[in-house]
Formats: structure tokens, sequence, C-alpha cells
């Protein structure tokens, strides 16, 4: 049997016309999702937002594996997707391995707080890291964090966010001031000085969205890190050397799933999205 990537499935169908699942504990994954359109205008994509498990950073990682599991299952089986990316940091340090272990011939993306693109950024070699608990605390991100830190040129000071995700989720703008305020100022000093913090990583798929008021509170120098833009391009190049992009000749679809409330997603896509066409809920 050929080990070739294939262009068509078993019904002859062409593999490149197959959507790209994407999927988080929530809203969160929408800031990769905008960044995957502008990347991949041809591409019909299916979100998926677990609502009504989020948020997941504060779970113990045997919930987080199951659902990780079984969301991509229902991407396969129901959906026939081409690639999958895991729009969510929590959910990658938890699952990923396992996931690529249980589907071995599809391209899986995961996001990872950008610990290397923050390390060449800053100036003073101190960095700020806002994540779940469970990014922080997971084998993965520790092992990544340690290979960067012994170096010894940079500093990584870590701040588990508890709570800002599920502000964020539920649009609770006097939650999201007050965590934000703490969380940064826990930090400690923020700005250009000798040993200060100038570089500020947003290791979790939510926090773009209140990247304004992070910027607000840490002042217009300090400099803020996200990954949607490389998440997004690392899904073109997998599937270029499949053969499996779509093409631009068309403009791709959106369709939205959710555990939780219809409306509450809608209405994160209505703010947050990039207005394109969507393909309704379901
Ligand atoms: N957006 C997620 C992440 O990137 C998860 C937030 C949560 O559910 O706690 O980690």
């Amino acid at each position: 049997m050929s080990l070739a990537p294939r262009s068509v499935d078993d019904e002859g169908l062409p593999v490149s016309r197959r959507p790209i699942g994407v999927f988080d504990s929530g809203v969160g994954g929408l800031s990769v999702l905008a960044a995957l359109r502008a990347e991949l205008p041809g591409e019909d994509f299916v979100y998926f937002s677990d609502a009504a498990h989020a948020p997941y950073g504060e779970r113990d990682d045997a919930f987080v594996i199951e659902r990780t599991l079984g969301i991509a299952r229902r991407f396969v089986e129901d959906h026939g997707i081409k690639a999958l990316v895991v729009a969510c940091n929590t959910a990658t340090a938890a699952g990923i391995e396992l996931l690529r272990a249980a589907y071995p011939g599809l391209p899986i993306i995961g996001v990872e707080p950008a610990l290397k693109p923050a390390a060449a950024a800053t100036l003073t070699g101190h960095v700020g890291v806002l994540a779940t608990r469970g990014t922080l605390a997971s084998r993965k991100f520790r092992t990544l964090h340690d290979t960067l830190q012994g170096g010894g040129q940079v500093r990584f000071s870590l701040m588990p966010c508890d709570g800002l995700a599920g502000a964020i989720e539920r649009s609770d703008a006097s939650a999201i001031a007050s965590l934000s305020k703490q969380y940064l100022a826990a930090l400690g000093p923020i700005g250009q000085g000798a040993g200060e913090i100038d570089t500020l990583v947003l290791g979790c798929t939510h926090y773009p969205f209140i990247a304004d008021e992070l910027q607000r509170l840490a002042g217009p120098s300090a400099r803020l890190i996200e990954t949607g833009q490389p998440v997004a391009q690392q899904t073109r190049r997998l599937l270029a050397a499949k053969g499996q992009l779509a093409g631009e000749a068309a403009e791709g679809s959106l369709r939205l799933l959710t555990s939780g409330e219809d409306a509450a997603l809608e209405a994160a896509v209505a703010r947050w999205l990039p207005a394109r066409p969507v393909v309704a809920l379901h």
C-alpha cells in the first residue's frame, strides 16, 4: 500500500475540498481562526467551541484529554476533516501527543506559548508569560521553558491567570479589568529599564481579545506576542506538503458548532471575527 498523501478519499472526492477542524474550550480559538481565514481564504472551516466545559485551564489533564480526543473523533467521523487545529494552548499541552498517535495520517497543528519569539524579541532579557494554570504546569511547557531558560540569556516570569479566560468567555468587562490589572501587577515592573519585563507572551488563545486592555495596563512600550499567524502559516505548510490545499478560486465557508449556547458563540463571532460568510450553526 502506498504511503503517499492521498488526493482523493475512498469515495473518489478530492481531499483538498474537505474542511479544516478548529477547536478551543470556548471562543478563544476564534483568535486563531481569524488568522487561519486570513492565511487560507479558500479553505472551509468547522469551528467547535466546547463552551459547556470551559474553561479547560483549571481542569485536570484527564478531563482535557478526554474532551480533546472526543472532539477530534467527532471532527473526523462527522465532518471528514483534512487537518485539525487545536486552537487552545491548554488542550495542546495536555493532548497533542495522544491526538497525533490516534490520527497518524492527519495533519494536527497545536498552539503553544510563543517563548522562542519572545526570547528573540526582548531587549531587557525579561519576558512575562500569561497562560492558564494547566498550560504552565504541563510537561510540554516545562520542557520548552527549561530549554530556553537553560541558556541563561532570558528570564521568564510565569503567571497563571486563573479566571481570566472565563471572564473573557463571559465578556465580563469588570472581571477582565480587575484580573488583568492584578496579574500584570503581580508580574512586577514592565518597561524598558534594566531587568524590567519588556515582552509579554499571550499564552492562551483567549487573551488576544483583551490585547488593548493589556497594552494599556502594560504601557505602550511593552511588546505583546501571540501565535495566530504562525499557526496559520504552519497549517498552510503542512497542507501544501500533502498537496491538499483548497486553492483560492472560491471563498471558503465557516461552520460553527458548540456544546454551549448558540447565541453566545454567534455573538462572539460577530464581535471578534472579521466579517466573512458564515454557514450558520450546526
Ligand atoms: N483558550 C485556551 C488556551 O489557549 C483555554 C482557556 C481555558 O479554557 O482555560 O489555553
